[in-house]
């Protein structure tokens, strides 16, 4: 099995206008060291507005943290009022894009459908997906973590989906190759963890992770399933990211509210295990 460079991803959600964007990443790049950017991608996902004045501060600087959005539309341009086309996010070098976060399936209704869509729109244009999926505390009580992690994967990799609410208007995507499905990272992130204070055990975590892996592997074969990076987020801190990070199978973490403060977003790039 090859060897997974960690990545740590900050996920800003609606937070920091773009001053204090600007001061949020210059903090965080006073905190990190050259040798945590050996050992530890690192990336940053402010809101849209912020991107620019983030992305000029990275390139001005040259600071080794991505740049990387939270969501974007599945096409390149057209009448779609308040959305952002990937070309939009490419041309400002945006590295990596939230795909499918549970806010965007549970808040504003994105399907399987449309999280497919995004995902090729994203992978089409160069930029890296971060693939999210996660179940509700209901489906874990109901022992269908697993299942449902499992059809929400199948969904964006085959492109085909129960879901058909979309009336026509979302394209139809083709099953990603396995080279394809090998550009992804996916991130855990069981609904229930996220913004409550209330973390999946390491155990639970690697579990989930493991089962991610292995869907990887049904779908694109156990090369690229091994070079595959799967992140865990929900309630991630400086306190627990040690034992989450040191599972087998999970390769760095998608940060939400613990990426607000440079210091607990640094303490996590921290914690990942160092060779
Ligand atoms: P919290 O770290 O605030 O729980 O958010 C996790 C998350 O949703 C990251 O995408």
């Amino acid at each position: 099995m090859s060897k997974r460079r960690p990545l740590i991803s900050g996920n800003w959600k609606m937070n920091l206008n773009h001053f204090e964007a600007i001061q949020a990443v210059q903090k965080l790049a006073y905190r990190l060291s050259p040798d945590d950017h050996k050992a530890v991608d690192v990336s940053v996902h402010p809101p849209f507005t912020d991107l620019r004045s983030v992305q000029t501060v990275l390139e001005s600087d040259d600071i080794p943290i991505a740049l990387g959005a939270q969501s974007c539309h599945w096409a390149e341009s057209g009448a779609y009022t308040g959305e952002v086309s990937p070309v939009m996010l490419a041309k400002l070098n945006v590295a990596y894009v939230i795909v499918g976060h549970s806010e965007r399936r549970q808040l504003f209704g994105e399907t399987d459908t449309v999280v497919a869509a995004k995902l090729r729109a994203v992978l089409a244009h160069g930029m890296t997906p971060i693939l999210a999926v996660g179940e509700t505390l209901e489906q874990r009580e109901e022992a269908m973590a697993e299942a449902t992690v499992t059809s929400q994967l199948q969904a964006a990799f085959t492109g085909t989906s129960a879901d058909d609410g979309d009336g026509g208007q979302v394209p139809p995507a083709r099953p990603l190759t396995a080279h394809q499905v090998g550009q992804l990272v996916i991130a855990y992130e069981p609904i229930w963890a996220i913004g409550t204070g209330r973390t999946a055990t390491p155990d639970d975590a690697q579990v989930m992770c493991s089962t991610i892996r292995s869907t990887v592997a049904d779908q694109a074969g156990k090369e690229v399933a091994g070079s595959l990076r799967v992140q865990y987020g929900g309630s991630c801190t400086p306190a627990n990211a040690p034992d989450l990070l040191a599972q087998a199978d999970i390769d760095g973490a998608l940060v939400g509210g613990a990426s607000l403060d440079p210091d607990s977003f640094a303490k996590i790039v921290q914690s990942v295990p160092r060779a």
